[in-house]
């Protein structure tokens, strides 16, 4: 018999991927650049399910029924390339290459295009969920031509998450779109990990609270609207108690915060399409400060205030915490999700806002409860400008405002830095303001450098001849 599927690339996410097709009663052929890998997983996970071991590229393409289906698991970038180059003269008119790594969606664009031009179909499929995800249900995010879903969907549905019965998988859209989805996911998640970071920072300087407490007050969030993965993991990290030292796990690990780089191809990506993801931008800046040690070093003699909130002032501060973490974590994902809307009109992708959301709600590292409340507001207007202004949505920040302005003040009055947090509610002001202070922008460009300006009350370009007399205006 041949394998229905197969996969290259078995370090942990392809294994457990393998595993994964394997246990739901999928043929899988498996191939690894050295065979090692693929005797390995043979050896110990044939009781699982069906593997076919090829040693070679060519034993694994022959092994495959045909259309054959090959999910590559490789590091992104040049790995990628070359594993499509060794493939692409084997296979056949209708084959389909699934690249599964966290690759950048340009680079799935272009890989896209040029297998397209040989007859065969390539799909650029954004995997989350990490280890676990991978071997017992991840979140999938496949782009690609919608015919090479028609036919591989239903394999990658059945090896996905499920929440209410529904997989967590689906077709984002042509190209690069799966590969697009993926990277603003993984945008999101350092916002939100930063978010919780803050949180945390700020009851452990701003109350004094100790990491085991700190750890059941998270506890008693997750039971809450801030229900998430993310928060679950955190208390289990503030929890763990360094074995060599007794000491908080949290207070022995180095404070560098490091990244493989999909957060700072969310920004870049944003930049290039003029979206304010103000939220991920401080989550990826933030990480980039806490390792810049020579700064920090140089820095640290710097005068500002210390001191925790003590009595009254104490009083209610944890709640304004949630409060904040909540209302800045709705306005990270807002601009997350109208990155995936600029990159959907630009790359002329049809992307359905409300299915991702509903995907991401089981599998993937950003899974969440408020995950369901995201897909509500794009079922009830489907272009929505922005998720704070759906109803759900700006009632709650309607009732974190207080809080989470006094959460940004405290924190500056105790100089605990909260860029996340200030700048969600910075965001959050500059779009309800009336008036901003662009205008005079627009001014210090035509004053020096003839920029010009529109104005409020009629139409028209504007410049004003600043150096002469009386300041006269002309229409340009
Ligand atoms: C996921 C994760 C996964 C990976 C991150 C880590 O969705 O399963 O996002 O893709 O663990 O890319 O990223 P950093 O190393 O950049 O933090």
């Amino acid at each position: 018999a041949k394998a229905e599927i197969g996969v290259s690339g078995l370090a942990t996410m392809g294994r457990n991927l393998a595993r994964n097709l394997a246990r739901h009663g999928h043929v899988v052929a498996v191939h690894n650049r050295s065979a090692q890998r693929m005797r390995d997983l043979v050896e110990h996970f044939s009781d699982e399910g069906a593997f076919i071991g090829a040693e070679s590229a060519q034993e694994f393409v022959d092994s495959l029924e045909r259309p054959r289906r090959i999910v590559l698991m490789v590091p992104a970038g040049a790995a990628t390339d070359a594993v499509i180059d060794e493939f692409v003269p084997l296979l056949e008119q209708g084959d389909v290459v699934i690249d599964a790594g966290n690759a950048h969606f340009l680079d799935t664009r272009r890989r896209e295009k040029a297998l397209s031009e040989k007859g065969l179909n390539f799909v650029g499929m954004g995997v989350s969920g990490g280890e676990e995800g991978a071997l017992n249900g991840p979140s999938i995010m496949p782009g690609g031509p919608k015919e090479a879903y028609d036919a591989l969907g239903p394999l990658l549905e059945d090896i996905s998450a499920k929440v209410d019965g529904e997989p967590c998988c689906t077709h984002i859209g042509a190209d690069g779109a799966g590969h697009f989805v993926k990277m603003v996911h993984n945008g999101i998640e350092y916002a939100d990990m930063q978010l919780i970071a803050e949180a945390y920072d700020l009851l452990r300087k701003g109350l004094g609270m100790e990491p085991s407490a700190i750890a059941e007050t998270f506890r008693q969030w997750n039971s809450g609207r801030l229900d998430s993965y993310l928060m679950e993991i955190s208390s289990e990290v503030l929890d763990h108690v360094d074995a060599d030292t007794g000491k908080p796990f949290v207070d022995v690990v180095a404070d560098e915060a490091e990244q493989k780089g999909t957060g700072r191809w969310t920004v870049q990506g944003a930049l290039e399409l003029g979206v304010p993801v103000t939220g991920i931008g401080e989550a990826v800046f933030a990480r980039s400060l806490s390792g810049h040690r020579d700064l920090r070093d140089a820095a640290r003699g710097l005068p500002g205030p210390a001191g925790v909130l003590e009595g009254a002032g104490a009083e209610g501060f944890a709640e304004d915490i949630e409060q904040a973490l909540y209302a800045s974590k709705i306005v990270a994902y807002a601009q997350g999700f109208n990155q995936i809307q600029a990159g959907a009109d630009e790359y002329d992708w049809s992307i359905d806002l409300g299915a991702v959301a509903s995907i991401w709600r089981g599998g993937c590292i950003i899974r969440a409860r408020f995950l369901d409340e995201i897909t509500a507001a794009y079922r009830r207007d489907p272009a929505l400008p922005t998720l704070l202004t759906d109803t759900s949505f700006s009632e709650a920040l309607a009732g974190a405002q207080d809080s989470w302005r006094r959460v940004v003040a405290v924190a500056a009055q105790l100089a605990i830095p909260a860029p996340g947090f200030s700048t969600a509610l910075a965001y959050y002001d500059a779009l309800r303001a009336s008036r901003l202070p662009a205008a005079l922008i627009q001014g210090q460009r035509d004053f020096f450098g003839a920029h010009t300006y529109r104005r409020t009350d009629r139409e028209g370009t504007f410049h004003t001849r600043w150096a002469e007399e009386g300041r006269p205006q002309e229409e340009r």
